[in-house]
Parts: structure tokens; sequence; C-alpha cells
């Protein structure tokens, strides 16, 4: 572990072998895997003592996913763990990125009860996963929050700071002498505005401008504690790493007007800065703050709408992180936008930026999905320049389809483009990025979107009650990519 970490160092001081660029070849610390998330893939929604979540709420109680579609079955992990270890194996990955149901493990959310079967599954899971030599990686949450916590108001409550971390804690004690990597949220973006901002995923909470401040507040305090409980308590004797998942979209300026300019680098930091600005440098990004005051107070609030840290806070906060991980699929154009009027306050107001998509980018099947390769290079070089130089895992890319077809060259394509631009900005920019996670293993429940958009190595027949798996094309050449640890002739035939 440690010398890991020191091999890691002494290469980015040092090495910048361009031989191996030319050669399209891999560090040999370069870790590959693929992920999945607990709701998308284990089904078995209320068995074995599974307490109810807001995705179980959300989808037996509303009609926002397509075709009334449900992860009560999903591809049925919670039975077919094992045979999903077996595809892992097929791959090749040196670990497997999966999340832990929180209402699995403690069914009401708090620690007083601690379901044995759930703890059971995730054990079994991670010796199933060692017995195979694939790293277990961890998210904490990916989203399905225990349905009695959102009676308390969910990630708007700041309870749930010391709630979460208590939970956080159980895993640490239950699996951190198997569990070496540790993130703690996926995508708090996602969680906080599209889940209390307008509304689109669990709990569906339109709240705008309101909303998704709060609960980022309470997500980067919870993420803080829980980082803190790891180093006091932990990670002396399990010697582990713990991270957050942050997603964006590389921001390109639409002109060189240095007004686009300007708004496009603002965008980042509304979407990336939002969360890793506070972990990096103890608080919001200095634009964030300014924006969202100056529109609060000509809304009339008395104070902004964005929460703000005490110093206390900024200290605990600064620095909360042993890697970040980061979600890169798409990329956007940026352009400047008059000030909007003062109305209903919202994030999008407050950010005041115009984006959209070059139209000549091929696209995935999620309408976000623009296909641009070299987007993920920048993104790299912009957080190893403003974000202190950290070590970055990426944790989730990957390309998605409607058909979900054996033959699919687009996903190829798009995971060759990517891992091609990752080396490039590990060789010639320096980036200390040491992992690379395809999403995802297999063709899951997309949220909103149901079984339709489909982004899976390995195809699900969802019409089967065995929900049999199918190696893909692309299964294929991952395999192939992560075998000879090189880019160039593998198997795209
Ligand atoms: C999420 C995944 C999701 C994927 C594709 C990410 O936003 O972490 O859960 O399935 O992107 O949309």
């Amino acid at each position: 572990m440690r010398n890991h970490t020191i091999f890691v160092l002494i290469f980015f001081l040092f090495w910048r072998n361009t031989d191996a660029l030319s050669n399209h070849t891999f560090p040999s610390f370069f870790k590959f895997g693929v992920a999945t998330a607990a709701y998308q893939v284990e089904g078995a929604w209320n068995e074995d003592g599974k307490g109810e979540n807001i995705w179980d709420r959300l989808v037996h109680n509303t009609s926002i996913v397509i075709n009334h579609d449900t992860g009560d079955v999903a591809c049925d992990s919670y039975h077919k763990y094992k045979e999903d270890v077996q595809l892992l194996t097929q791959l090749g990955v040196n670990f497997y990125r999966f999340s832990i149901s929180w209402s699995r493990i403690l069914p009401t959310g708090y620690p007083d009860q601690i379901n044995k079967a759930g703890v059971e599954y995730y054990k079994n899971l991670i010796n199933e996963l060692k017995a195979n030599n694939i790293e277990p990686f961890v998210t904490i949450y990916h989203w399905d929050l225990p349905q009695p916590l959102q009676e308390i108001g969910g990630w708007l409550n700041e309870t749930l700071v010391d709630i979460f971390a208590e939970y956080a804690k159980t895993l640490f004690t239950l699996f951190g002498d198997d569990v070496k990597y540790w993130m703690t949220f996926n995508e708090p973006r996602q969680i906080c505005y599209e889940g209390y901002g307008l509304g689109w995923k669990a709990p569906a909470m339109k709240l705008l401008g309101i909303g998704p401040y709060r609960c980022a507040h309470v997500l980067i305090k919870s993420h803080a504690k829980a980082y803190h409980i790891y180093q006091d308590n932990f990670k002396e004797k399990q010697g582990g790493k713990v991270g957050i998942v942050v997603d964006t979209d590389w921001y390109e300026p639409a002109t060189n007007n240095p007004l686009d300019r300007e708004a496009a680098e603002r965008t980042l930091q509304f979407r990336w800065g939002w969360y890793a600005h506070p972990l990096v440098h103890g608080n919001y990004p200095k634009i964030m703050i300014q924006r969202v005051a100056m529109r609060s107070k000509l809304e009339g609030f008395e104070g902004s709408r964005l929460p703000a840290f005490t110093p206390e806070e900024v200290n605990y906060i600064k620095g909360s992180y042993d890697f970040l991980g980061l979600n890169q699929y798409a990329s956007s154009l940026v352009k400047f936008k008059p000030e909007s009027e003062i109305g209903i306050p919202s994030y999008e107001n407050d950010m005041g930026t115009l984006t959209f998509r070059d139209p000549s980018w091929e696209r995935g099947a999620s309408d976000w999905l623009y296909v641009v390769p070299w987007g993920i290079g920048k993104v790299l070089k912009w957080i190893k320049k403003n974000y202190n130089s950290p070590e970055i895992i990426i944790t989730e890319n990957g390309y998605s389809d409607y058909d979900g077809a054996l033959q699919d060259d687009k996903r190829i394509n798009y995971i060759q483009g990517y891992l091609s631009s990752i080396l490039e900005a590990i060789y010639e920019d320096g980036v200390k990025v040491t992992g690379y996670t395809a999403w995802s293993l297999m063709d899951n429940f997309e949220w909103y979107s149901g079984y339709r958009e489909k982004f899976g190595l390995f195809q699900v027949d969802f019409q089967s009650k065995n929900r049999t798996r199918t190696a893909k094309k692309s299964a294929n050449f991952y395999r192939n990519v992560i075998h000879s640890r090189k880019l160039n002739n593998v198997g795209k035939s």
C-alpha cells in the first residue's frame, strides 16, 4: 500500500517517458476496474431484512421513471454476485467499484439495528472478489438514502452529518480490514441538484435555488466527518484511503472572447469546484460565494442562499481527501450570458452562463452524453493546475446505447479515445491519474431512464428470469487493454 504510493510519487516527480506514450503503454501502478451501484444492480429490494430507501419509494409511488421500470429485481446481483465476479475475472480487472446499500446494512438508517444478512452479503461479495484477486473499491453512498432519513428531511437536515458518519464508521468497522479504497459520496451534484433542485432523481424535490446548496453543505460536512473518523480511528491499522467522487463535463469556451473564457471557468467552478474546492482549499469557489450572495440580495434574502462554513469547519474540511474520484463522460461549450432578471432563485441563474453542445459531436443514447475524448484530458489538466495536483482516479467513464447490441463498436471507440487522452495527460502533463473505471460492468437500471439506456460491457437479458449476462465486443476489447496494458493493436476487430 505504502510502497504503491511512494512509487506513484516517484513516477510523477522524475519520469516522463515519451517512449511509453508513443507505445501507448499504461504505467505499472495504473489500475483498471469497472463499476456498478447497489440500487442499479442488486434487486432484492425488500429481501432478508433490507429497509426501504428513497429509490424504492420513488419507483413505487411516482411515474418519474420511464416505463415504470424499477430496481426491484434489476440485474439480481444480490443472488448472482458470484456470477458477477466471474465476469470480472473474465475482464481481468484489478478492482471492482460497487456501492453498499445503506438500508441493507442499517434498515432504519440508524446504527441501532445492524442487518446480519446484509452484512453477510457484502462480506461474501468481498471475499469472492479477494479470492479472485480483485480489489474492492467501495462507494459508501450512491444515491439510496434510507426512507426513514428522508422523513426527517434527508440531506437538508444537518443531523445527517452525524448519522452518515455513524453509517460510515459502521462500514469501516465491518469491512475495513479488506477494503482499502473508500469513496464517501458518488456525484454529490446529482444528489443535490437533481434530487433537491430539479426533482429528477429521488427524493424528487423541486427547490431550485435553495435545496441544492443546503444539501451540498450537509454532504460536504458529512464527507469531512467520515474522512476524519477514518483518519483518527482506522487509518493506522487498516491503511486505506478515503476520497469522494465528483462528476464534471469539460466546459470549453465557445470562442476566444475573454467573456466566454470566464463563463467556461465559472461553469467549471459551479460544477466541480462546488464540491472539490472546499475539500482542497477549504471553502466554496470565490465566484460562487460572490454570485449567490449578489443575487440573493437582489432577490430580497437577508443573507446568501449559499450557506457559509465557520472558520473551524473550513479547517476541518480542508484536506479531507486522500484522492479525488472523477466521473467524466461528456463536454459542453460555454458562452457568456447577460445577467438574467431577478425572479425565482435558481442555481442556473446563479451560475449565469450559457452551455450547449456542438451539433457535430457524436452522441450516445443519453441526451447529455456527447463523445469528446479530448475533454477528459482538459479536465485532468485543469484539476491538476487548480487543485494542488491531487491523486485522481477516474471512477466512471462510459458510453450508452439503446439496443444493447453485442457488436458495440461505438463503445469501443469511445473507451479507446478517452483512454488515449488520459494517457496523454499522464505522460505529457504529469497528471497523477492512478486508475480508470469503466461504467458499467453490465447493463442496469439507469435511474429515470430505467432499462432503456444501456452502458454495460456485458449485456443483461432483463426478460429472462435468470437475467442472463453475455459479453459484448467491448468486454473483449477492455480485457485486451487490461491484459496488454496497451492501447494500440488491441482487438478493435
Ligand atoms: C452515475 C451512474 C450512472 C451513470 C450514467 C453517473 O452519473 O454515477 O449511477 O448510471 O453516470 O448515467
